[in-house]
């Protein structure tokens, strides 16, 4: 099964993006039918970081974080958007059967204006282009966050639209893979957590900084001796990481009180720091071998364009473009 996805390199990895859609890529590598490809979408973080350099070594950043977390790049294809020629190509061929309606519905860009960003052509085009990333490898299934779920459907969509435009099955339709129990991890305020909302719990921040975050995870005011409410981010977050076996434990310490809400985000933070300790010290090792990661990146272009090649070839022929 062809599988595709990508994270925008807008800022660090944190929590919710490793348990909405990276902890999926881990698992999804297992399995020796996936044919995964696996890229850092800098072109779409173009849309809202402007510094190059910042822009080339948050790049790297996620490059190396996806190896730290273990992908492996002799089972995935690794690669930088900006590397596929044929994604911007296929966007533009996209733009042409977008109707703008479907593109002013976007929750995204209407969050991102809102939160006030310049309403460019390219904040607004993000869908189409995000669209040519899954259909360019002629992906089936895409795993990532809820909060993916509509860009999905627009994917579908606009493949639709150019199929019929075409009179020809060019594109395939994709699927989400959304996990339900991790479709939205809330932030330490509570909202979903987000680069955007400066609430995350970052998965490399210096142990000092990942305590000053955990310890800043909002709750009520429940004494120490009374049951804990189970509905803020806390009980979320240590659900989300707690080993399936050690989760009666945990949930005991919420449901009969005695223990205080500052106990209990020292076990999230013990839990954060097991979690990610083997991937922060191989972090430490690949930060010091730029190179290993550019020769993996490299590869994964290759592996990639191979995939997108054909396809491209052929969708230049249905719409008669130069071959
Ligand atoms: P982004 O950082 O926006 O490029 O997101 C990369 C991936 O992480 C996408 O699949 C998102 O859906 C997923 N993601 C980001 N934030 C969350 C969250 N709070 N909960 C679940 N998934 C998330
Ligand atoms: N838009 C996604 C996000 O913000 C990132 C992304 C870009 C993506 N292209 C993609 C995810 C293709 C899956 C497939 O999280």
């Amino acid at each position: 099964m062809r599988i595709v996805s990508g994270v925008q390199p807008t800022g660090r990895l944190h929590l919710g993006n490793y348990l909405g859609a990276i902890r999926q890529f881990l698992d999804l590598q297992s399995a020796p039918a996936h044919d995964c490809f696996f890229f850092v979408a800098d072109l779409h973080a173009l849309t809202t970081i402007r510094d190059g350099a910042t822009l080339r070594s948050l790049t790297l950043e996620i490059a190396t974080d996806y190896l730290a977390l273990g992908l492996d790049p002799d089972r995935v294809a690794i690669y930088r958007q900006s590397s596929l020629p044929q994604v911007t190509e296929l966007a533009w061929m996209l733009s042409t059967v977008t109707p703008m309606g479907l593109l002013r519905r976007g929750h995204s860009y209407k969050d991102k204006i809102a939160r006030g960003l310049e309403p460019t052509h390219g904040l607004f085009a993000y869908p189409v282009l995000m669209a040519a990333d899954i259909l360019i490898v002629g992906a089936e299934r895409v795993p990532v966050g809820r909060d993916q779920a509509q860009h999905l459907e627009m994917t579908r969509d606009l493949a639709t639209a150019f199929n019929q435009v075409h009179d020809e099955p060019l594109l395939r339709l994709p699927e989400p893979m959304i996990l339900p129990d991790a479709a939205l991890v809330p932030g330490i305020d509570g909202r979903k957590m987000s680069k955007s909302h400066g609430n995350v719990i970052e998965l490399f921040a210096p142990e000092a900084d990942l305590r000053r975050s955990v310890m800043s995870i909002v709750t009520d005011s429940t004494p120490l001796e009374d049951p804990k409410s189970a509905r803020g981010p806390l009980y979320a977050l240590l659900k989300l990481l707690t080993p399936p076996e050690e989760w009666a434990e945990s949930r005991r310490l919420f449901t009969t009180g005695g223990q205080g809400y500052g106990a209990l985000k020292t076990r999230l933070l013990g839990l954060v720091l097991d979690t990610f300790r083997p991937a922060r010290q191989r972090r430490e090792e690949l930060l010091r071998d730029v190179g290993f990661v550019e020769s993996v990146l490299n590869a994964g272009s290759e592996r990639a364009a191979t995939a997108a090649a054909p396809l491209m070839a052929e969708c230049r022929r249905a719409c008669g473009l130069a071959g």
